[in-house]
């Protein structure tokens, strides 16, 4: 039968034990296009300094940690409380291309949904084409540009401000 073999994609809460297999994908996935922050040195922990289990849903791709999302808050006041902010998404570079990312980001707005949140937000390089299409597969739009924003490999690069109104 059609797709009768064909490995399946769950996403879930991100648990402490995934701690080695997360900190992996950080260190393999970042690259200047992804990211205007210097690479993760080896062994940094990916847990602690403010990421929680509970704010990072994991993808697993034929029971195997394939990527994540890393949900977080806006600005720690009454009148931002509604909006949820992605602060984090990778894919094993071996696993792209399979609506990992898509499945990902889908799962995030709705556990943003869940906490009562009214909008989500995130900032995505200029030139990082393949996950501003992910997010405007999911819905997501542009609000704004910060031009020129980093200078990163002797360019300057834009800051895109996208987001998606869950209302
Ligand atoms: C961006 C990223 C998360 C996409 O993950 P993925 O699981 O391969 O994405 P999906 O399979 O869900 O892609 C869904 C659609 O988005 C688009 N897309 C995804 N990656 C793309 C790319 N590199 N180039 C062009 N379009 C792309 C395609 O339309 C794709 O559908 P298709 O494969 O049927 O054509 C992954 O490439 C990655 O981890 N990149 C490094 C980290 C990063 O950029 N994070 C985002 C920081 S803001």
């Amino acid at each position: 039968m059609f797709g009768q073999n064909a490995p399946v994609i769950t996403t879930r809460t991100a648990r402490p034990e995934d701690e080695a297999a997360l900190a992996r994908l950080d260190e393999r996935t970042w690259t200047p296009a992804v990211s205007p922050a210097p690479p993760p040195p080896p062994g940094t922990p990916f847990f602690g300094g403010g990421t929680r289990p509970e704010d990072v849903l994991v993808a697993e791709h034929d029971g195997v940690v394939a990527g994540y999302v890393q949900l977080g808050d806006g600005f720690d006041i009454p009148a931002h409380r509604h909006v949820a902010v992605i602060d984090g998404l990778a894919v094993d570079p071996d696993r792209r291309r399979l609506g990992i990312a898509r499945q990902l980001v889908e799962a995030a707005v709705e556990e943003a949904r869940r906490r009562g949140g009214r909008k989500v937000t995130l900032r995505v390089l200029g030139h990082n084409t393949g996950a501003r299409r992910v997010y405007e597969l999911c819905g997501f739009v542009v609000e704004g540009v910060l031009r020129g924003e980093f200078r990163i490999d002797q360019r300057y690069v834009d800051d895109v401000l996208m987001a998606r109104a869950l209302a």
